[in-house]
């Protein structure tokens, strides 16, 4: 299968998402991994799964993730889509009312299944997210290994479509 992850990333905590990701995929797949800048070059013709990682910001995807999700053009009609972001720990946000705001405002993983969808592209999996203790990060303990088990699982998931 060959798989394309695209991301954003500001301070670097999508960016480990997004690796972490790419080895926890099955081995037999061909795998590229570009951020949101280097993506606008690439061919995706051949591509069968995309996935696109971006951070929470302003309960949003990064305006140039937004960007792209309404560019992407000249995808095959086979391609399938899958998304994750990192956003905050609600346990880590002080004071507690503005948990509630934070959460009642939404997520960018949903955001982005929503325009993939909006393009009639398949998502596979389920919309991950994965935490960052402060806004800067770093990530919760254990964030990198569930990762590589998300994305373990979505492979498995996105080759028995295939068949
Ligand atoms: C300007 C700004 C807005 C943010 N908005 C949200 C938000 O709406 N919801 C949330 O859960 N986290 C929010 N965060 C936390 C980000 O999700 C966090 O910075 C991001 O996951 C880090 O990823 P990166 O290291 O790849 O940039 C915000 C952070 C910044 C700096």
């Amino acid at each position: 299968m060959n798989v394309t992850i695209v991301y954003d990333s500001i301070f670097g905590n999508t960016a480990s998402i997004a690796k972490a990701v790419a080895g926890g995929l099955q081995g037999g797949n061909q795998i590229r991994l570009a951020t949101v800048h280097e993506a606008g070059e690439l061919d995706l013709s051949n591509t069968d799964l995309l996935i696109i990682g971006s951070p929470t910001r302003g309960f949003q995807p990064t305006p140039q993730i937004q960007e792209y999700l309404t560019g992407l053009r000249n995808f095959p009609s086979s391609m399938a889509a899958a998304v994750f972001d990192t956003r905050l720990d609600l346990e880590t946000v002080q004071p507690a009312p503005l948990r509630w705001v934070i959460d009642v405002g939404g997520y960018a993983a949903d955001r982005m299944a929503a325009a993939l969808t909006h393009q009639h592209i398949e998502l596979r999996g389920t919309p991950a997210a994965f935490l960052v203790t402060g806004n800067e990060g770093p990530l919760k303990t254990g964030e990198l290994e569930r990762a590589a088990k998300w994305a373990g699982d979505l492979s498995r998931n996105a080759e028995e479509a295939l068949k």
